[in-house]
């Protein structure tokens, strides 16, 4: 028996913030990062609903990069003070997911981090406040999943808090709310949410509502990431983009992930190399040494007219080449020296992240660490 986890409601289309003024309840405590969402208006619309909506609203804004605990910490505190019954996680991922912590350590104030780090041990939630998740970039899929990415800057590492109860209560899919995304941030997202239907189709769990997802979203992502990145204003491209982010996330919140999150976590965390470039960089390598294992690929494959694992690998490069993603770590500006020196350390933590055990070929140090020394240089691997 297998349960499908979902987002309770979701909305999407073009427009579909407007949801928001259906919403019941007495006040709604609004996440969000930099300017972006104020800027485009964004904000100031989904308070303005909910206020139709007869809710008072707190805007705790400037959720950084790759939030850290210390945020989610300040966050928490924020809505102890203000007693909101919703909260609403508005713009990238980033927000989103400090939003999620934030709600952890507003219902539990006294929950250890730390602790929080191992999978599925968030308590129950819900009994303060229920949540809506809004994103602004088409990625992570966060708006359906029981997952939050957040940094632990003195450690050099990036913790995804894996549970269900993390799952949104609500998520609205509005491709207008991507409309002013950039270019680079459309691209690195977009590689995300095809990383995500790849990982999720191969993972060691089977799961047929999974692997449906995984291949439409894998579909969508080949024909529409190059246009909503050199056509921003196309808001059909970018909802495509926001339907596929969604289903993938669909996808992997079921089926789970595998390595290449688990070597991309760390390179994000020691030098901020951004999560969708970093995926994009790692996945045609690790497509490469799991088709050893896995006869998947071609399946995948198929979908977007190829044959073979290979061949998808190299779509794959293609693509991120044509929507200027980087092809090596060391593009990045990392130096050789700085890549040596923490080679070991990255590899020891990629074994040990969570996603590892989802992968379908079971890996050793060495094998992490050839991928990554591949990597670096950008060169196909081969074991
Ligand atoms: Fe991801």
């Amino acid at each position: 028996m297998s349960k499908l986890f979902i987002a309770g409601e979701v909305f999407h289309g073009a427009g579909s913030l407007e949801e928001l003024k259906n919403i019941k309840g007495k006040k709604a405590f609004i996440v969000t990062g930099g300017n972006s969402m104020r800027q485009s208006g964004t904000l100031d619309r989904s308070i303005a609903f909910l206020q139709e909506a007869g809710l008072e609203t707190f805007v705790f804004d400037g959720v950084e990069e790759d939030p850290s605990s210390a945020t989610s910490f300040r966050g928490a505190a924020a809505m102890r003070e203000f007693q909101p019954d919703w909260i609403v996680g508005l713009g990238g991922c980033s927000a989103i997911d400090a939003a999620k912590m934030m709600w952890v350590f507003y219902e539990y104030p006294d929950a250890d981090f730390d602790a929080l780090v191992k999978p599925f041990t968030v308590p129950t939630l819900r009994k303060k406040a229920k949540f809506i998740a809004i994103p602004s970039t088409s990625g992570t899929g966060t708006e359906t999943t029981g997952l939050a990415v957040i940094t632990d800057r003195e450690k050099g590492v990036k913790y995804p808090i894996v549970s269900y109860e993390l799952t949104p209560d609500i998520a609205i899919v509005d491709g207008e709310v991507c409309a002013s995304m950039p270019a680079h941030i459309t691209a690195n997202t977009g590689l995300d949410a095809l990383t995500h239907c790849v990982e999720a189709y191969v993972s060691n769990i089977d799961d047929n509502y999974a692997d449906v997802l995984a291949k439409g979203g894998l579909e969508i992502v080949f024909n529409n990431l190059k246009e909503a990145v050199k056509n921003p204003t196309n808001i059909q491209a970018r909802q495509n983009m926001h339907d596929a982010s969604f289903m993938a996330g669909l996808a992997f919140n079921n089926a789970w992930l595998g390595i290449v999150h688990s070597l991309s976590h760390q390179v994000g965390a020691l030098y901020g190399i951004p999560h969708g470039a970093a995926n994009a960089i790692f996945l045609p390598n690790v497509i490469r040494y799991n088709a050893k294992v896995s006869t998947r690929f071609p399946d995948l494959a198929k979908v977007i007219g190829k044959e073979t694992a290979e061949e998808l690998a190299q779509a794959i490069e293609a693509l991120r080449a044509e929507v200027n993603n980087i092809s090596s770590i060391k593009e990045f500006g990392i130096s050789k020296e700085d890549w040596e020196k923490n080679i070991d350390y990255m590899t020891q933590n990629a074994l040990l992240d969570p996603c590892t055990g989802f992968n379908p070929r079971v890996p050793v140090l060495q094998d992490l660490k050839a991928i990554y020394n591949a990597c670096y240089e950008g060169v196909a691997f081969n074991d």
